[in-house]
């Protein structure tokens, strides 16, 4: 890997920066990976000018001419691929096999977006007079300031600056602090293919200069629209900072995804569904299967298939070839397994694959298998985000879906059964942004991905991914 990136990126250029830099450490060697600039008040404020500069020149081109640019930018990632998926697994720790295949995702945003360009349309309404026409004209919202997460860190700014871009708006990006360095190189990328100055800028700190960083910028008028995925207590803060300028807001937060399985179901084909739900990413996503909810007939069936899976899984660094489950992001990360899993077990769920931290410091954690898990589990009240597959069991169709449903989070649901009549209700019941519906994936960038109640605003994604960047204008010409 040759030395990446960790310079602040700022209309259009690399610059060094003038104050101290943060470390950036490997978590599955603890080793130094980098250390990134930390943006300073006065970068906050070059990013916010170039971006505002930017506003005028991307407003007045075309969709198809963002698209073209959104396009180059699919080209030159795709070129760059591997040292990319390299640098991801390096700074967040996932097998490389799933940090090439988060590459592909972010790719298609880009794909996505490039495309859609080429077919946006405004409309012409039905008139209320013969003198009058009314029109409806897309247009781009101005600044818009973005946060990634680290759990994905370029799938996604992938959803974030695809879009923004093709709607013709600069984005201002702050990736998160464990995870920056994806997001420096893809401004490298930016940067070779000619993006114009200020469309992007890249802001990197630590965690302490993030609220800095959040703070100066959303209280700049200039800032149209905050995009931000991250957790819901975090969430709620940016939230709170947005209206004084009454920006825009997009909020992907934290979830706590109910999976049901029904004794009708194919198990199989639910173990497969709960092995790509529960432990994608070591398990922090916030699409990820928190509590799983089997059906008491068939429970045991489901959890000697699920054993069986979790027994076979290998725990390592991700750049080695048999890892299927690389470290969790830091100790903190860990640490917050240990609690659900204890305290589960102290509240008398059995552990069927016990798991627990590998090594004594560090973040490395075998996966744990949990039955019997009481519907007062903390486990059941928050997102665990770790590999800790804690299942419990229901009676009645009506009873899983009332748990499934007794939480203030609305991410996402799964639901497991061949009664189509069944799997309908239930999908239909579950009150989330997203179901999948004996699938064990949703993520696609074709598809509106977002959340309801505490889990967030707005959708990332698909058509409604691009109306999120839009204004909708609407035009009345009279006298005519
Ligand atoms: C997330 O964890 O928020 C993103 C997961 C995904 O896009 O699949």
């Amino acid at each position: 890997m040759t030395s990446p990136e960790t310079r602040l990126f700022i209309g259009g250029r690399f610059v060094e920066p003038t104050g101290p830099r943060h470390p950036v450490f490997d978590p599955s060697r603890r080793t130094l990976v980098a250390e990134v600039a930390r943006a300073s008040d006065s970068d906050v404020e070059a990013a916010l000018d170039a971006a505002a500069r930017a506003v005028p020149l991307l407003r007045s081109s075309t969709f198809p001419a963002r698209g073209a640019l959104v396009r180059a930018l699919a080209d030159a990632v795709r070129a760059a691929r591997e040292p990319l998926a390299q640098l991801l697994t390096a700074e967040q720790g996932k097998p490389l096999a799933e940090a090439r295949a988060e590459i592909q995702y972010g790719l298609g945003y880009f794909d996505y977006y490039a495309e859609l360009a080429q077919h946006v349309t405004g409309e012409v309404l039905p008139s209320p007079s013969p003198t009058d026409r009314l029109l409806v004209v897309p247009e781009p919202i101005g600044v818009c300031v973005a946060i990634t997460p680290w759990n994905f860190p370029f799938a996604m700014l992938a959803r974030k600056i695809a879009p923004a871009l093709v709607a013709g708006n600069p984005v201002i990006l702050k990736p998160a602090e464990a995870t920056p360095l994806t997001a420096l190189a893809f401004a490298a990328l930016a940067a070779e293919v000619g993006l114009p100055d200020g469309a992007l800028s890249v802001l990197t700190g630590d965690r302490d200069d993030a609220a800095r960083i959040g703070r100066r910028r959303l209280a700049d008028g200039r800032g149209r629209k905050l995009s931000f995925t991250g957790s819901t207590a975090v969430g709620k803060a940016l939230y709170a900072a947005c209206a004084d300028t009454v920006k825009r807001v997009s909020l992907e937060l934290g979830g706590n995804a109910a999976f049901l399985v029904f004794a009708d179901a194919d198990l199989d084909a639910a173990v497969d569904g709960v092995v790509q739900a529960k432990f994608r990413n070591a398990g922090q996503a916030c699409v990820a299967a928190n509590r799983i909810l089997v059906d008491r007939r068939v429970r045991g069936a489901f959890v000697e298939r699920l054993v069986a899976r979790v027994e076979a899984m290998r725990v390592g660094d991700g750049r080695d070839a048999d890892t299927t489950l690389g470290p969790l992001i830091d100790a903190r990360a860990r640490a917050k397994v240990v609690r659900h899993r204890d305290d589960a077990l102290a509240r008398g769920a059995k552990a069927v694959v016990s798991g627990g931290p590998v090594g004594d410091d560090g973040s490395f954690y075998a996966p744990t298998v949990l039955e019997g898990v009481p519907f007062d589990a903390l486990l059941h009240a928050e997102e665990t985000f770790g590999p800790l597959a804690a299942v419990s069991s229901f009676e009645r169709e009506d009873e899983a879906v009332a748990h499934a449903n007794d939480t203030p989070f609305g991410l996402a649901g799964y639901v497991y059964s061949r009664d189509i009549g069944r799997a309908n209700r239930v999908a239909d019941a579950l009150e989330v942004g997203m179901v999948a519906v004996n699938a064990g994936l949703l993520s696609s960038a074709l598809a509106p991905f977002g959340g309801v109640k505490e889990s967030g605003l707005g959708k990332e994604g698909g058509r409604a991914g691009l109306d999120a960047y839009l204004v909708h204008k609407y035009l009345r010409f009279g006298g005519l």
